[in-house]
């Protein structure tokens, strides 16, 4: 059995760093998401980065949603290649991720909106930069606005998806008796290769 602060059980570490993080992280249908923090490369060069949520985890890799017009998308047309860090549970384990970008097809994209609460639905539909700019009044008023009323089944328009899928995962577990450590898996032609690393 694996410690709650350890990375995995005694002996080998699974040969499928997906297993590792599937058994890390709560189940896709679980409404508790982890929160992450993505990162892209700028258009300047520079990094940036920012939170979003992570809507599941499949061989196709890990999934997040967002608005097409958004900074990330368009940083993401030019470079398509992201980092990820989970931190789950917080100050116990921490995930980095980093790989390739793809746009996710249409039924996946179709089923992660289903899964998305009223809220995050609503949000979709009328995050706006223009009702950013309004007062508190206006932008509860704007709050209010009807969406269309198959909003529960068809993604608003402005809804992406995306899939990081990894090339190098590097997994952390730190606990109070003794010294966290790390195991990176690193994809090569034949498989995955695995270490262990001071934490
Ligand atoms: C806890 C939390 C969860 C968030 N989840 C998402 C998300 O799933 N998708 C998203 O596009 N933005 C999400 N955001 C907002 C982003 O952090 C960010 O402000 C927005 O996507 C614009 O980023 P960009 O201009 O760098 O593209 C979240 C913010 C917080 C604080």
């Amino acid at each position: 059995m694996t410690a709650a602060f350890d990375l995995h059980a005694d002996g080998a570490p699974p040969a499928d760093p997906l297993d590792l993080a599937r058994s890390w992280l709560p189940a896709d249908d679980d409404p508790d998401r982890p929160q992450v923090v993505l990162s892209t490369v700028g258009e300047d060069g520079c990094p940036d980065a920012r939170t979003v949520l992570l809507s599941g985890v499949d061989g196709s890799g890990f999934a997040f949603h967002t608005s097409r017009g958004s900074r990330k998308v368009a940083q993401l047309a030019a470079v398509p290649r992201a980092s990820m860090t989970v931190l789950w549970p917080g100050f116990t384990r921490q995930l980095v991720l980093r790989g390739p970008v793809v746009a996710e097809e249409a039924g996946p994209l179709t089923r992660a909106w289903s899964a998305r609460s009223d809220h995050l639905r609503r949000l979709a539909w009328l995050n706006t930069d223009e009702l950013a700019a309004q007062d508190l009044a206006a932008r509860r008023l704007g709050w209010a606005a009807d969406v269309p009323v198959d909003a529960g089944s068809t993604p608003a328009p402005s809804w992406v998806g995306f899939r990081l899928r990894p090339v190098e995962l590097t997994f952390w577990a730190g606990g109070a008796d003794t010294a966290s450590r790390r195991l990176r898996y690193v994809r090569q032609d034949d498989g995955w290769r695995w270490q262990h690393l001071a934490g």
